[in-house]
């Protein structure tokens, strides 16, 4: 499946279940000063969680661009040792504000991951805030209580930067086998490519501010699925860099240094390259 393919699938369905499709706000957010880039899907909608601005529809999808090279969600120094993690990628997101909340959101990824990206159910694994034994009984509609994890705040309570929208999260995650680290201790105790996070649900509930914190107006679900990552797993590759998102790239880099495209991936500062220069083209 082609990643423009998983795009429009992904934003496909949710327009079907009454989303209304907001496209990519740009990268340099307007009118926030609490951000320098846009880094999830949620930062157009800030103002909307919040309850200051009203919009004609209260649920939405969009694939997002974003970047992740400072501040809070900052993965520049991860760019090119992992095969997942990027400065500017695509965030696929629906999101809910005051309309569905926990169960919805989770039945919608599951028939999303499961019955249309025809994910193996045995691959998948769920991570659910500690406390939130609601989302671990949602979950339970669908998989075995062993393979549902409770992790702490630094997993699974997400914040958009030191203030704003915030609240606990989901992530749903998958193997991708033994051969990438046979004895991998597990989700939350190990930073390796075995298992990987596709889809985080977050159950937006307060607003950090630098007064306190303090409850939104009304329950809301903002989530985000990487598309280079959901890319690399529906075409049956463990590296994003070897998508076809980044085929172009690399055919480009390997020429320009006289290696094969498979020699070319392989070298982390060549990943480095194709990294920044999809960051740039689109910060331009
Ligand atoms: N806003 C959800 C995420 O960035 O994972």
């Amino acid at each position: 499946m082609l990643s423009s393919e998983i795009r429009s699938l992904f934003i496909r369905y949710f327009k079907e279940r009454e989303h209304t499709e907001v496209p990519s706000s740009p990268l340099v957010p307007q009118g926030d000063p609490s951000l320098i880039c846009t880094n999830a899907g949620m930062v157009q909608f800030k103002s909307t969680f919040l309850g200051e601005e009203k919009r004609p529809y209260v649920r939405a999808v969009s694939s997002q661009k974003c970047m992740r090279a400072g501040g809070k969600h900052n993965d520049l120094d991860q760019v090119g040792k992992t095969a997942r993690h990027h400065t500017f990628f695509e965030m696929l997101g629906n999101f809910s504000f005051g309309d569905y909340f926990k169960k919805e959101a989770i039945s919608f990824a599951w028939e999303l991951v499961t019955d249309v990206f025809h994910l193996q159910k045995e691959r998948l694994w769920i991570t659910v805030y500690q406390d939130d034994d609601e989302a671990e009984s949602l979950w339970k509609r669908y998989m075995p209580k062993e393979r549902i994890l409770r992790l702490g705040a630094k997993d699974n309570f997400w914040q958009m930067g030191e203030t704003g929208p915030c609240g606990p999260c989901s992530e749903i995650f998958i193997d991708q086998g033994e051969t990438l680290h046979a004895n991998c201790p597990g989700i939350g105790f190990c930073d390796c490519d075995r298992y990987i996070e596709i889809w985080n649900l977050v159950f937006m509930q307060y607003n950090k501010s630098l007064a306190g914190t303090t409850s939104l107006p009304n329950p809301s679900i903002d989530t985000g699925m990487g598309l280079e990552r959901m890319t690399a797993v529906c075409q049956g590759v463990t590296s994003n860099y070897k998508t076809d998102l980044f085929a172009p790239i690399f055919g480009a880099i390997a020429q320009s240094i006289g290696r094969s495209i498979d020699e070319t991936i392989d070298m982390m500062p060549a990943r480095v390259v194709a990294d920044h220069l999809r960051a740039m083209t689109f910060l331009i």
